[in-house]
C-alpha cells in the first residue's frame, strides 16, 4: 500500500513538474517567457508617465499581475487591464489580485484591437522579437490616440520615436536598465 502511495505522489509530482515546464518552455519558444520586472523598475516607468487616477493601464503580456498591483495600489489608477495567455501565470495573477479595478483578458496580445480597448497608459516588458511583432498594432494605437502614454521596460520598440529614456537599477539583472517613453 506504502508503495502505492509513494509511487502515486512521484507520478503526480512528476506530471505537475512536466506540465509547469512545457508551459514555461512553450510561451518562451514563442516569444515572451513569465519573468515579471523587478517592482522598483515598474514604479519608476509608472513615475516616468506620472501615472494618476485619470489613468487606464494596459499591460499586454501581464504575468502574474504585478504591474497591474503597483498601478492600482501605488498610483491610485483608475484601471489596470492585462492581456495573458499562459496557464501558470494566470493561476497566480488570479491568487494575487482581488482588486475590482483589475481585469485580465484570457487572450493573446496579438487579438489586442486599439480601437475598441484604448488605455492612457500602455506597458510593455517584452523581448525585442515580440516587440517587432506587436510594432504595427502600437503604431496604430498612437495613431488613433496622440496622447496615449507608451512604456517600454528593458528593450526598446523598433522604430518608434522616443520621448524620454531613463535608467534604473535592475536588481534582477543586478545592472541599470533602460526604460523608454513613447
Ligand atoms: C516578460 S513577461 C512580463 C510580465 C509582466 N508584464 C511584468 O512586467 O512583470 C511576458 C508575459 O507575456 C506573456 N505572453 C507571451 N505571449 C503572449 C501572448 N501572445 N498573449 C498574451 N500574453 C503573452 C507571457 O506568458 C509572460 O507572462
Amino acid at each position: 500500500m506504502i508503495y502505492i502511495i509513494f509511487f502515486g505522489f512521484v507520478f503526480i509530482s512528476l506530471i505537475f513538474v512536466l506540465g509547469f515546464l512545457f508551459v514555461y518552455l512553450y510561451h518562451d519558444f514563442k516569444g515572451a517567457p513569465f519573468v515579471g520586472c523587478d517592482p522598483n523598475v515598474i514604479r519608476e516607468a509608472f513615475k516616468l508617465v506620472k501615472a494618476n487616477n485619470d489613468d487606464v493601464v494596459l499591460d499586454l503580456g501581464s504575468g502574474d499581475g504585478r504591474a497591474l498591483r503597483i498601478a492600482i495600489n501605488d498610483f491610485n489608477v483608475k484601471k489596470a487591464i492585462g492581456y495573458e495567455t499562459s496557464p501558470l501565470p494566470i493561476f497566480i495573477h488570479y491568487l494575487l489580485n482581488h482588486n475590482k479595478k483589475i481585469k485580465l483578458v484570457k487572450k493573446s496580445f496579438y487579438e489586442w484591437n486599439p480601437k475598441n480597448e484604448m488605455p492612457t497608459i500602455l506597458y510593455l516588458y517584452l523581448l525585442p522579437k515580440v516587440l517587432e511583432k506587436l510594432t504595427l498594432q502600437i503604431k496604430k494605437a498612437k495613431k488613433i490616440n496622440p496622447n496615449l502614454k507608451i512604456i517600454s521596460l528593458v528593450f526598446q520598440i523598433p522604430e518608434m520615436e522616443v520621448k524620454q529614456t531613463i535608467k534604473t537599477y535592475h536588481r534582477g539583472f543586478k545592472k541599470e536598465v533602460g526604460i523608454w517613453l513613447y
